[in-house]
């Protein structure tokens, strides 16, 4: 390891630093103005008072020079291993104090002491080891949203017997492909998560094997979250409130108060007027859909889930993102020297409802008429700067990456069929897949899929609302979206917008009345990624539940698959969530 002789920049900061920790703590977007301290800066760093100054900076910490500038105040980790080729990390889930409202501490679960978790950052062919503790005060798993990796690393309920405190698990496995992916518990996840347990995961893609202008375009990682505060900053209870509070956050998932960007409110990025900009953005909220809005600018994305698209996309002035999904945009930020632009998040209708519950019992669920037009939000400052070179233009190929097409002659289909059971005065709600909750799936009806073979998958959405679906383990394709009314005649069919390889992809809410649906078509492909074998994702012995949808913690045991589930956090702990099992 080598130690950084402290340059000017970073003299700076530790400046800010013993200011910050001296308790008068400073909005973090106001440290953001300066680009070297937000480069380095971490919640932890700046607000927790234990680290109370850093005398010596030790460049490992920060990984190489690229991984710096795209952390944008993400804290980075010292890779334990001088092997090129081998990226290993300690990493530690633990309650903390982290200033979520600037000058309020939270306490919150974090990832080494910081919220969202640091950035992991690795290239394709790289072996990932992260020796992990649970110093939380309840079991958890880390589950590595979007990788294709063994059974028995995936940290789901139906992969892994949760590590309880005190425990370690060390995860080991090969990056597959180059993407943004992220990291998160799969115990609890609505609470878990929401408490402040996620983190990005960069895997590069090796030097030829992306185009150059792309390549060489500064990229900035966007942790997108944001997080339900109470007045005394406190994170408010999972499901707390009156039945018809709980409802809510049940049926429309816990949208927080507070919208953090790499978990700070409103930071302030500084850009180069002319100069092109790379956004690698990933959604962690539990279940806000992200839309992205950066006025008056044209955003072309080149990739999503899995990768590079074949075609960048032409998106206008926005990039959507539903929870768990990833973005990756160019642009070319275009203002004069000095001035500000408000980046903001935007509505989106994906059919929230609204809850009413009688004297006599009886509880009435209608239509949110909000939804779709609740208030923009500021979520981040861009400051331009002057460049003193011409301004450019995207250079971008017409042709990223070739995606074969999953074959899906013959293909085996399957049906799942989303819907939820009617809301109780109590405040009960089941959400469901096939009739069942996650806790009272069992091996029989969980899908099967044998290693190799191409399924067709018809999600079926009964409900008045959107579903984020997300499958573990393999990416897939999206073939076509199809609506049908009451009586199954159909209304519309909307095709794929675009090839491309997903582990998300948004279940739109029904046309009309109960007994409506929406039905989304996807291809997947259950072969291992290359370098890996049959045995490495087959599932050992179809262990069944696992995960209590009421949160209880249930016996469950390893590989018994790959969960599939609703991303609105809420939806997957009330029972949105089942698993397919693989087999030789
Ligand atoms: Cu991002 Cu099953 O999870
Ligand atoms: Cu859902």
């Amino acid at each position: 390891m080598k130690t950084l002789t402290i340059t000017a920049p970073l003299l700076c900061c530790s400046f800010a630093l013993s200011l910050a920790t001296a308790g008068d703590v400073q909005h973090p977007a106001k440290y953001a103005d300066n680009e070297a301290f937000a480069r380095i800066s971490s919640p932890s760093l700046y607000l927790n008072p234990h680290i109370a100054h850093i005398d010596e900076i030790n460049l490992d910490v920060y990984g190489d020079y690229k991984a710096f500038t795209e952390a944008f105040g993400l804290q980075l980790l010292p890779d334990i291993n001088p092997d090129p080729h081998v990226v290993e990390i300690n990493l530690e889930a633990r309650e903390d104090y982290v200033d979520m409202i600037p000058g309020v501490p939270s306490k919150v679960y974090t990832y080494n002491g910081t919220v969202p978790g640091p950035l992991i950052h690795g290239t394709v062919g790289d072996t990932l080891i992260v020796h992990f503790t649970n110093n939380l005060p309840e079991p958890t798993t880390i589950h590595w949203h979007g990788l294709r990796l063994p059974a028995d690393m995936d940290g789901s309920s139906v992969a892994q017997n949760p590590i309880q405190p005190g425990e370690s698990f060390t995860y080991k496995f090969e990056l597959k492909e180059a993407s943004l992916f992220w990291y998160h518990p799969h115990v609890r996840s609505s609470e878990q998560v929401e408490k402040g347990l996620a983190g990005a995961l960069l895997v590069s893609g090796k030097k030829k094997s992306v185009n150059d202008f792309i390549r060489k375009t500064k990229q900035k990682i966007l942790v997108l979250d944001d997080v339900l505060l109470d007045k005394h900053g406190r994170v408010e209870e999972f499901f707390a409130g009156t039945p018809t509070e709980v409802l809510l956050k049940k049926i429309n998932g816990r949208s927080g108060n507070t919208l953090l960007v790499n978990g700070r409110e409103l930071p302030t990025l500084r850009v180069k007027s002319g100069v092109p900009v790379r956004w690698r953005m990933v959604n962690i909220a539990n279940a806000r859909f992200m839309r992205v809005v950066v006025p008056g600018h044209e955003l072309t994305r080149i990739g999503g889930d899995g990768g590079l698209l074949e075609t960048p996309i032409h998106d206008g002035d926005d990039v959507f993102l539903v929870p768990g999904q990833r973005a990756d945009i160019m642009f070319v930020p275009k203002g004069k020297p000095g001035s500000e632009l408000i980046v903001y998040w935007k509505d989106t209708a994906r059919g929230r409802h609204s809850i009413d519950i009688m004297d006599d019992g009886v509880v009435v669920m209608g239509d949110d008429e909000m939804d779709g037009n609740y208030p923009d939000i500021p979520l981040m400052r861009l400051v331009f700067e002057k460049s003193h070179k011409p301004a450019r233009e995207l250079k971008l190929p017409e042709h990223l990456r070739t995606i074969e097409p999953i074959d899906t002659a013959g293909a085996a289909e399957t049906t799942l069929n989303f819907g939820h059971s009617m809301p109780m005065a109590d405040g009960t709600i089941k959400f469901l897949i096939n009739g069942k909750t996650f806790n009272e799936v069992t091996s029989d009806d969980a899908p099967d899929a044998q290693v190799g073979e191409t399924q067709i998958w018809n999600l079926v959405n009964m409900t008045g609302g959107d579903h984020p679906f997300h499958l573990h383990g393999f990416f897939f394709q999206v073939l076509e979206t199809i609506y049908k009314d009451e009586d199954g005649n159909v209304l519309e069919i909307v095709p794929a917008p675009q090839l491309e390889n997903v582990d998300m992809v948004n279940l739109p809410a029904r046309i009309g009345p109960p007994g409506a649906t929406s039905m989304t078509k996807i291809a997947i492909d259950f072969s291992p990624a290359e370098g890996l074998t049959g045995a490495d994702i087959e599932a050992h012995g179809g262990m069944a539940v696992i995960e209590n949808a009421d949160l209880d913690m249930g016996k469950r045991g390893r590989s018994g698959g790959w969960q599939f589930h609703c991303h609105i956090l809420e939806h997957a702990d009330t029972g949105m969530m089942s698993f397919v099992e693989v087999f030789q």
